[in-house]
């Protein structure tokens, strides 16, 4: 069986004095939470707090973005080794709003997990479609196109230590769930591909997580699905309490 990850997307939220009270909060709630991996992305300038809060508990940082390259006259970047130094362990890459506000390509993303692999980092490879994609029939051609311009650009093995997040843009920061089944449809697309780019064991054992509204009350529902792997998790992930309930949603 897959190994579940449960992951928190703070985005531009959280000083350091809040990531400081969240991380006290917080991982006295999950110490004894052994049934998945626990990630958390605060934004750069909370990493080197969140990696120090983190020491001796279960809890892995990660990034939200990398540069693609490995470091040079790029303004306001941030590099693969940088935040392995910080106390990184993970990199989201790909997130929508990366695609839609800052026109990352499927192209950039290739590169940016290539760089996130080198420096010994897990990449958190997102997809997934807008509304008006999914309204005009489009998810299954737009997932293929974001696997193959992203993740199916790697080498086997390279592709067996990523993993990927299906976060449909109509369900982030919306309230509006995919149901489980909108869900694991999506994740048995994906498997799918990396079926056919890959091989099956390769595709089997990728761990694919959900996002897009997960909330204390439907991670139950969604985590019921097989196929899916675990959660990433945007506003839900800044409250200690909510947060943990959903790590803990086997309790
Ligand atoms: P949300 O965000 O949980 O607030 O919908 C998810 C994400 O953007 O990763």
């Amino acid at each position: 069986m897959r190994r579940r990850v449960i992951a928190g997307n703070w985005k531009m939220y959280k000083t350091l004095a809040e990531t400081r009270a969240f991380f006290s909060a917080f991982a006295p709630l999950v110490a004894n939470s052994k049934h998945c991996d626990i990630v958390i992305a605060p934004p750069f300038t909370a990493i080197s707090t969140a990696a120090e809060a983190a020491k001796n508990t279960n809890i892995a940082v990660s990034g939200q973005n990398i540069s693609w390259s490995k470091e040079g006259a790029f303004t306001g970047e941030v590099s693969a080794t940088m935040l392995v130094e910080a106390g990184c362990r993970y990199v989201i890459i790909g997130h929508s709003e990366r695609r839609q506000l800052f026109r990352e390509s499927d192209d950039s993303v290739a590169k940016k997990t290539l760089m996130a692999l080198g420096a010994g980092l897990i990449p958190i490879v997102c997809v997934g479609e807008t509304g008006e994609d999914r309204d005009a029939g489009l998810t299954e051609e737009v997932l293929r196109r974001q696997f193959s311009g992203g993740p199916g650009a790697l080498t086997p093995e390279e592709f067996s230590r990523i993993l990927i997040a299906y976060e449909p843009v109509w369900a982030i920061g919306t309230g509006r769930t995919a149901t489980p089944e909108i869900a694991a449809d999506a994740h048995r697309l994906l498997r799918r591909c990396a079926g056919e780019r890959f091989s099956v064991p390769i595709a089997s054992a990728l761990r694919i997580l959900y996002g897009g509204s997960v909330k204390p009350d439907n991670i139950k529902g969604l985590m019921a699905q097989e196929e899916l792997d675990g959660a990433l998790v945007g506003g839900a992930s800044l409250d200690p309490k909510s947060f943990a309930s959903i790590v803990n949603f086997t309790a």
